[in-house]
């Protein structure tokens, strides 16, 4: 295989090494970067500062796009495989933002996309869900999907670690993306989230439709509130059958007990836990970021292109009835200072309520729905919010109600 790599970043350097240190039977031709001041490890001659000398090579045949620039991905994923190459590629956002048009792309030039690395890094979670789970009911897919939020939630809640020294760190030891807020911000694990559920349902969902809020309000308090009860936090993406015909995702922060599987799910770990019909639950657990561990799902997907393996993407291909829904109910806890910071949260009803002179907060049932319309504005509040994972169940009037608002819409 003659490949021609795109980035020579954290991955890109942990894939090169592995490629030197394997038998795998590949030749890197040229490496593609941005900086030309940028001092290298490797000698100078393999690097290119023009993405065509790569693109229009006709002796490479497979392009492996590792670079940080989602909009300039788009361009470089999109030509290549327009023109007869492969792509292998690490880049979620740029993914879920169009995984429909690379859908069709792939189909009309019969090229293929393999894009292992770019979900829960080193945990064979798509391929899986592709192959393993393809006739299983699959009632939901959750888990840790970002390495640096957790890495940092893992400092604060063992180490007592100041929010701002952890993310340091994270960034430091390069698990964290060029920009933090995608990390912590529940925006990278939202794109992973897009991406599993392609391959677990086959719905394509398009990012900025799914509920996303991160841990970048958290606060000593919050650790206490959680301490105290003997809970941890961690940001969960999940996504799952809430009836026979109807899906729902999110990502938020939870609380975690110690009988949860996540619980001991540390720093850079991902665990995804896979919940089925006949097999049961399964959980996963591997190493969600980092350059070796990245570079491994990448050769995985360079082997498997070395054998024409393609996604068939057969969830889609089956068009299962399904719907993608926000009116779940979830209970919350909201440690807030100021009333008005909780304006527009519609609660159903809450559970409990204290008010400190440190900070306030409540427990209450709320639609996915009216978090989601409040997205932009809840975490520029000082508050913070976590799932307290409870199901609700929903009472025979709030039911009728859905039911009803359900068939107004369509
Ligand atoms: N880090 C992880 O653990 C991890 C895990 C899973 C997925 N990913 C994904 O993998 C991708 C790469 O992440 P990373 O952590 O390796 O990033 P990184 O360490 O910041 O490296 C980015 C690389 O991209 C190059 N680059 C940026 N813009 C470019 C352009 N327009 N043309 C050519 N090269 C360009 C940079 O060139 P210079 O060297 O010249 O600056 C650098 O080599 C991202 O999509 C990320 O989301 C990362």
């Amino acid at each position: 295989m003659k490949i021609g790599f795109f980035g020579f970043g954290c991955v890109g350097q942990g894939l090169y090494d592995i490629l030197t240190k394997t038998n795998f039977n590949a030749e890197v031709i040229k490496i593609c970067v941005k900086n030309k001041e940028k001092q290298r490890s490797i000698p100078s001659e393999i690097f290119t500062f023009d993405k065509w000398e790569i693109l229009n090579n006709p002796s490479i045949d497979l392009v492996v796009e590792m670079i940080d620039d989602a909009k300039e991905a788009y361009q470089i994923v999109k030509y290549a495989l327009q023109n007869g190459k492969n792509v292998v590629t690490a880049n979620k956002k740029m993914l879920a933002e169009n995984l429909v048009e690379f859908l069709e792309i792939q189909e009309k030039f019969g090229t293929a996309l393999l894009y292992e690395a770019s979900a829960c890094g080193s945990i064979p979670i798509i391929r899986n869900l592709e192959e393993y789970y393809d006739n299983e009911l699959l009632g939901n897919v959750q888990g840790i999907f970002n390495g640096s939020s957790n890495y940092i939630l893992s400092k604060i809640f063992q180490e007592k670690m100041p929010y701002e020294t952890a993310l340091a760190q994270a960034q430091a030891l390069g698990f964290a993306e060029s920009n933090p807020i995608l990390d912590v911000g529940g925006f990278d694990a939202k794109y992973k989230l897009c991406i599993i559920t392609a391959h677990a349902y086959g719905l394509c969902i398009a990012p900025n439709e799914v509920f996303n809020y991160g841990i970048q309000n958290f606060s000593e308090y919050d650790l206490k509130f959680a301490q105290e009860k003997n809970l941890k936090i961690k940001l969960i993406a999940s996504v799952g059958k809430i009836s026979e015909n109807e899906i729902s995702l999110s990502v938020m922060p939870q609380f975690i007990h110690p009988k949860h599987e996540l619980y001991y799910v540390e720093n850079e770990y991902n665990g995804v836990i896979v919940e089925a019909g006949f097999s049961d639950k399964q959980i996963f657990v591997g190493k969600g970021a980092g350059g070796h561990p990245t570079g491994s799902a990448v050769l995985s997907d360079i082997s498997a292109i070395s054998y024409q393996y393609k996604y068939e993407y057969k969830k889609r291909q089956k068009r299962l009835p399904l719907r993608y829904v926000k009116h779940q109910i979830l209970e919350i806890y909201v440690r807030y200072h100021q009333d008005e910071d909780l304006k527009g949260l519609d609660f159903q009803e809450i559970s409990e309520k204290y008010e400190g002179r440190e900070s306030k907060y409540l427990i209450g049932t709320i639609s996915l729905e009216n978090l989601f319309q409040l997205q932009n504005v809840l975490p520029e509040r000082n508050i913070f919010i976590v799932n307290t994972g409870r199901k609700v169940i929903q009472n025979l009037f709030q039911l009728a109600q859905t039911e009803k608002q359900n068939l107004a819409t369509a």
